[in-house]
């Protein structure tokens, strides 16, 4: 049995922490040999809440859970983290615009940026889960900068990944194990782009790219293009407005298990297996550096302050998808023009 692994969740009084706690504190984060210290941090307004989930987590005895605290105060809930999970967000009023928004969790992200450069341990990694995801995880490591490199900072896209993932599966009636190299870029909006270019697919009857597939699913090149463009490419950029629509309430469930899992990747590694993430750009794919944009990712594991997501160069893009990815870019490319000057210290 390891050292313990503290971790640090804010919103943790909201409906997503209420969905991950008990599965971190059940080893299903990190594995069943890392004992874990819980930090939850909350606004005054969420800390009884956040308190009512310390109640049940001792309740649950779990025997890999060390210790927990609540606290509403950014230096005691970061202090001597080795894993934030930034999931407390201030979310979108009635009439409020988007630049409000932005702005307000700019209020949020840079002042938990600079705690966390203060606070955390050496080996720091932040996932950024609280919408606008991309834009908020760039405010809190420019302003962790430079006591933190900014590629420990990342912002979760995997739930989008795992959507488009299930709709290919579906369509293709196999199981979502069956897919493979799927890639979501861009941004955590309306404007990604899931692309199925790389990505293939292990049917009854031998393995192919999931092209192939569709084109013999729809009957041809053509249909198949044309289910991506009219029917996957919405459903699943749109999936969040769905969920809410349907069920009365925004996705909770399944946006916990994908935090579960992109953390779990990138501590423990993805054995080269590709997943999507958003990171910092260095250049790659000619998005503009220092955005936080989806893109295919692998991870080595982490050991100490080395390893984490990484990009997977050298993929080709066509016209379709340059123009599709330059798209969600330029939504980027906006949000931090509108943000500039509002973080950092
Ligand atoms: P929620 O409203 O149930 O919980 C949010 C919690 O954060 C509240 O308890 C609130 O008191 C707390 N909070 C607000 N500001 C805080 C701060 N400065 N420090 C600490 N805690 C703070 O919302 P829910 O459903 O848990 O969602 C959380 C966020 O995750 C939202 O912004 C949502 O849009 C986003 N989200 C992102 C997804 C993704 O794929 N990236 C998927 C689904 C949700």
């Amino acid at each position: 049995v390891r050292d313990a692994t503290t971790i640090t969740l804010t919103g943790a009084g909201g409906q997503i922490g209420y969905a991950l706690l008990f599965r971190i504190a059940a080893g299903e984060m990190l594995g069943t040999d890392r004992p874990v210290r819980l930090r939850l941090l909350e606004i005054p307004q969420g800390l009884r809440a956040a308190e009512g989930a310390a109640l049940e987590l001792q309740d649950g005895a779990f025997p890999l859970l060390q210790d927990v605290e609540v606290t509403d105060d950014a230096r005691v809930g970061f202090d001597g983290a080795d894993i934030a999970l930034l999931v407390g967000a201030r979310p979108r009023g009635p009439g409020m615009e988007r630049a409000d928004l932005l702005a307000a969790n700019a209020g949020i992200f840079g002042p938990q940026g600079r705690a966390i450069a203060e606070a955390t341990a050496p080996g720091i990694r932040a996932v950024v889960v609280g919408n606008p995801a991309n834009t908020n995880a760039l405010l809190a490591a420019a302003a962790a900068a430079p006591e933190i490199p900014a590629e420990r900072f990342s912002a979760l896209t995997r739930l989008d990944h795992n959507r488009a993932v299930a709709q290919i599966a579906g369509v293709l009636e196999v199981s979502p194990a069956a897919v493979d190299g799927l890639i979501v870029w861009g941004n955590h909006s309306a404007t990604q782009f899931p692309d199925v270019a790389h990505a293939r697919v292990r049917m009854p009857d031998g393995e192919r790219p999931v092209l192939d597939a569709l084109a013999e699913r729809f009957g041809g090149v053509d249909a198949a293009h044309t289910w991506l463009d009219e029917t996957f490419l919405p459903r699943v950029a749109r999936r969040g407005a769905e969920i809410i629509e349907v069920r009365g309430s925004s996705s909770v469930a399944s946006a916990a298990h994908a935090v579960i899992q992109h953390v779990r990747d990138e501590q423990l590694g993805t054995d080269g297996r590709r997943t999507s993430a958003a990171i910092v750009s260095h250049g790659e794919y000619g998005i503009p550096e220092g955005l936080v944009c989806s893109m295919p990712v692998v991870s080595p594991g982490v050991s100490g302050s080395d390893g984490g997501y990484r990009a997977v160069e050298g993929l080709a893009l066509d016209d379709r998808g340059r123009a599709l990815l330059q798209t969600s870019v330029d939504e980027l490319v906006a949000e931090r023009a509108a943000v500039r000057d509002l973080g950092g210290r």
